[in-house]
């Protein structure tokens, strides 16, 4: 079975989010049951390294947004094709917006791109090559199922994955044009949303399965409050629809071997963490001797992820006697408030704003607690890598955070089954009370180890997705 995922992300060569891990995670999962599936991802500059090793397969004269070529390399063993598009992703700044944090503005075309390669790769342009299975992920290739369909192809059959329906790939109407698109497609059963295009939209329509990121997420996503406009069209694709849990790469992150950590630890030797507690308080100019636990965050600094709510809770979180890790970038308002209260807490509470991979597997080693509560989360990786470190995860009961994290109430307390602490109120009095929660359970090594090792034992790895994701091609393709 030959798949292939087209993606804007994929871990370790282009990431913003957890998109990129699922991506880079998840071919090699799937090997093992015999599935083969290769990554098409733009040729970003951090590629670059990479083409001249590489060998041209395919050349396009006629892309939205102009010529580009497909180019095989491999990184580590691991293949890849990248579409290389020079006056397309040749840019500095991220890898969707500029240097100042604007969306580039010709993302349609960018997007539009990278979806219509896919699709032409489908069609068999690369000698030798034939996908059985097109997947696709989030809005940015969310038009390749769109383009294999406008052929008047039934085949290869196509997936498509949300990862996050908050992004939708939304551009006015004069976007077709150059899209290459069909206009007499551009009406609300289609590709139309109110009066724009919709990427989005057009995956949900035209791919033959959809999948999401949890099962939480994939009833969540079908009612007005977490659908963004899209229940509809979802409720109508029901039949369609499923939830497939992420795993996480279990070499990556694994505290017995993670060189990127201060100490390397399992679950027999806990107490090695504080010695990773003790680089983080150095690192991150927090008071050494603190008794009470280490709270940690590691996330994009947006409105999804319920941070502000905590930003109110720090001088509680303070007064108990508790300190604070936080990483991530973001929302100006937030990269300020975390600032500011670093500021503020002295020796309790840390900033550090950017993107640093290796710090946050120190936060995962070295803290006691990860904090996560978002107002919505499709899946979210942060508590599975908590999970697997001993540190744990603190979660708004939405989404994936829900259906991964096993809340210490008292009967999964009595059976030793409590993983973490859910909670159902995101404001500055819902994280207080569930601060208030960790600091006691906290005082309590036996418990506290007790869930240590529950939560270090939970499955976290790709066995079963990768399970459901190889039988969902194959009734596809059957
Ligand atoms: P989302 O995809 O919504 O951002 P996830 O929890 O699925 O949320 O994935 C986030 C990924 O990005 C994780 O791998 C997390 O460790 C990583 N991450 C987020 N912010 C940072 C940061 N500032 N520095 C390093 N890694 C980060
Ligand atoms: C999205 C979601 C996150 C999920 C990730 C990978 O960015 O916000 O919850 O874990 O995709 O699927």
């Amino acid at each position: 079975m030959q798949v292939l995922m087209v993606a804007s992300e994929c871990a370790p060569f282009a990431k913003t989010g957890g998109l990129a891990d699922v991506v880079g995670a998840l071919p090699a999962a799937l090997a093992s049951l015999g599935v083969e599936a290769q990554v098409l991802m733009p040729a970003y500059p951090s590629l670059f390294p990479l083409l001249p090793q590489g060998e041209e397969v395919a050349r396009f004269d006629d892309l939205p947004g102009g010529t580009g070529r497909l180019m095989r390399v491999t990184s580590d063993g691991v293949p890849l094709l990248l579409l290389d598009a020079p006056q397309l992703f040749d840019r500095p700044g991220g890898l969707y917006v500029d240097e100042n944090g604007r969306d580039w503005p010709d993302n349609d075309l960018r997007f539009g791109a990278l979806s219509q390669a896919a699709a032409r790769v489908c069609t068999g342009v690369i000698d030798g090559y034939q996908p059985d299975i097109l997947h696709a992920h989030d809005w940015q290739a969310a038009l390749a199922p769109v383009y294999l369909k406008m052929d008047g192809r039934s085949e290869p059959r196509s997936v498509f994955t949300i990862h996050n329906i908050a992004f939708q790939g939304r551009f006015g109407p004069q976007a077709l044009g150059p899209l290459g698109l069909k206009r007499d497609w551009f009406h609300p059963e289609a590709l139309e949303y109110h009066g724009d295009l919709s990427f989005l939209k057009g995956g949900l329509m035209f791919a033959d399965r959809i999948t999401t990121v949890s099962p939480t997420y994939a009833r969540e996503i079908l009612t007005p409050e977490f659908g963004m406009g899209l229940d509809g069209v979802l409720r109508a694709r029901n039949a369609v629809l499923s939830g497939l849990l992420n795993g996480i790469d279990l070499n990556s992150w694994n505290p017995a071997t993670d060189d990127k950590i201060a100490r390397p630890y399992d679950a027999r030797n806990l107490k090695r963490k504080a010695e990773n507690r003790a680089a983080i308080c150095d690192r991150m100019a927090l008071e050494p001797n603190a008794r009470g636990p280490l709270f940690c965050v590691i996330s994009r600094l947006t409105q999804q992820k319920g941070l502000d709510a905590l930003l109110s809770a720090v001088p509680h979180l303070v007064a108990r006697g508790a300190q604070l890790a936080v990483l991530g970038a973001g929302e100006p308002d937030l990269e300020a408030g975390f600032r500011q209260a670093a500021q503020d807490h002295t020796g309790s509470v840390g900033a550090f704003i950017g993107y640093d991979e290796p710090l946050s597997h120190l936060l995962q080693a070295g803290s006691d607690a990860i904090l996560i509560p978002s107002r919505f989360e499709p899946c979210g990786l942060t508590q599975l890598y908590g999970l697997r470190y001993g540190t744990l995860p603190v979660v708004a009961r939405t989404g994936g955070l829900a259906d991964t994290v096993i809340d210490a109430n008292v009967a999964a307390l009595a059976v030793k089954a409590a993983t973490g602490f859910v909670f159902d109120n995101v404001s500055a009095e819902g994280l207080a009370q569930v601060i208030n929660r960790v600091v006691d359970a906290h005082a309590d090594p036996r418990l506290w180890q007790n869930m240590q090792r529950a939560a270090m034992r939970h499955p976290v790895g790709w066995d079963d997705s990768a399970k459901g994701y190889a039988d969902l091609y194959a009734a596809l393709v059957a």
